[in-house]
């Protein structure tokens, strides 16, 4: 057990006791099943408006309170904290609701489908000084760690550029995510996720954005991102709904590149700068090994065969038994909002958005970009 898992443990005292808003495909795979197994956590109250999920989700949580939508749920004296796995439109209400009524929230991405709601989202939660935690789980997972720890040291040198793929497989895309109206799209559901991920890794803010964007299968199903880090930090990034599951990131340096592929990694790949250190590295990581089997057992076993969703729960969890501010936050989330949502005005303009000049009046930048 981890260090986190062993705090939580120690603190079993103080039951952390959790209401589950959306029990929809994440919440009943994922969220549900992790929680349910927490030390020190009991699933208290579910809200969810579909009977037949409601009833699939009590099988996780047999003793809770079933409620047919969040703002009953909220008002249970019961609840300490909730995890919020409803449709992307109802985030920011749901989130606001909840820390007014004095529950620490862990929320899903995007935090918001709109600027505004975004802002407003960030006041309530200063304001509240309860724990606002975004569901941003691949900074948990011991790639993303591993390679922010190589570009700190500086093992590639100077920083050049990176580049990075995120896509999914041919699954359904469920009815909410087809149409942007109804907080769907490519952008705010897979982009949100590698922007912060850039942020976490390179410690600078994306400052423009060039976009454009597609409709295949629905609408804005596709897109393709050229920004700007900082000053001098080029960045280009394509997310789909339907290319093929991928998640992989590259960054170039003046002394070599990195790399890793979240789906089949097993560590980060760092190779040389020269053609001949990038083939001894290309033989050492493509060859078969047998010390990949376990960690591909594991990642098979893993809930929603992704490590990071049960860090970043223990992490909340662990936050709320404490009452200690937990990163990635609301204001985390409002960041990589504006960028995607910069990313939208972009393509739909063609032309290049300046994020510091589109996201004019934002709320003010803390100093540190990751914990
Ligand atoms: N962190 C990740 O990697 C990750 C992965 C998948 C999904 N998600 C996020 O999780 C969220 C849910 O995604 P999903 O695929 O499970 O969607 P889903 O449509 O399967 O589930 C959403 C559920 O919320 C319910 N709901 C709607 N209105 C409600 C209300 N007023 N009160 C309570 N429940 C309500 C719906 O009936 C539905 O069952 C999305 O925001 C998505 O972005 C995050």
């Amino acid at each position: 057990m981890n260090t986190e898992g062993e705090s939580v443990a120690r603190n079993r005292g103080a039951t952390c006791r959790i209401g589950v808003i959306g029990c929809g495909r994440i919440a009943q795979s994922v969220h549900l099943e992790i929680l349910s197994g927490l030390p020190g956590v009991r699933v208290v109250a579910l809200a969810e408006p579909d009977s037949h999920k409601l009833d699939a989700a009590r099988v996780r949580a047999p003793t809770s309170v079933g409620c047919s939508d969040y703002a009953e749920l909220l008002e249970l004296p019961e609840v300490d904290a909730v995890v919020v796995c409803g449709p992307n439109a109802m985030h920011a209400a749901a989130a606001e609701a909840a820390l007014e009524r004095g529950k620490h929230v862990y929320l899903e991405k995007p935090i918001a489908t709109t600027l505004d709601e975004g802002r407003h989202l960030v006041e309530t939660y200063r304001r509240s000084g309860l724990i606002g935690m975004v569901g941003f789980n691949y900074r948990f997972n011991p790639l993303n760690d591993a390679a922010r720890r190589h570009l700190a040291s500086a093992r590639i040198g100077d920083l050049i550029g990176a580049r990075s793929i995120f896509s999914t497989g041919p699954g359904e895309i469920p009815a909410w995510k087809r149409t942007r109206e109804s907080g769907g799209g490519v952008l705010l559901d897979l982009a949100s996720h590698h922007v912060d991920m850039m942020r976490f890794l390179f410690g600078r803010e994306v400052t423009e954005v060039f976009a454009s964007v597609q409709s295949r299968r629905s609408e804005a199903d596709t897109a393709l991102l050229h920004m700007l880090m900082g000053d001098d930090l080029p960045v280009q990034s394509f997310f789909s709904f339907g290319a093929g599951a991928e998640d992989r990131f590259e960054a170039y340096g003046s002394q070599g590149r990195m790399s890793f592929n979240r789906h089949r990694s097993t560590h980060v790949e760092i190779s040389g700068p020269s053609q001949v250190t990038r083939l001894f590295s290309w033989l050492r990581d493509e060859s078969p090994s047998l010390d990949r089997i376990p960690f591909l057992l594991g990642k098979l076993r893993g809930t929603g065969h992704e490590p990071s969703f049960r860090s970043a729960l223990m992490h909340f969890v662990t936050a709320v038994q404490a009452n200690k501010p937990a990163l990635p936050d609301i204001e985390d989330g409002y960041r990589s909002l504006a960028v995607v949502l910069a990313a939208e005005e972009s393509a739909s303009r063609g032309r290049t958005v300046s994020i510091r000049d589109w996201d004019r009046g934002g709320v003010p930048r803390r100093v540190n970009v990751a914990s």
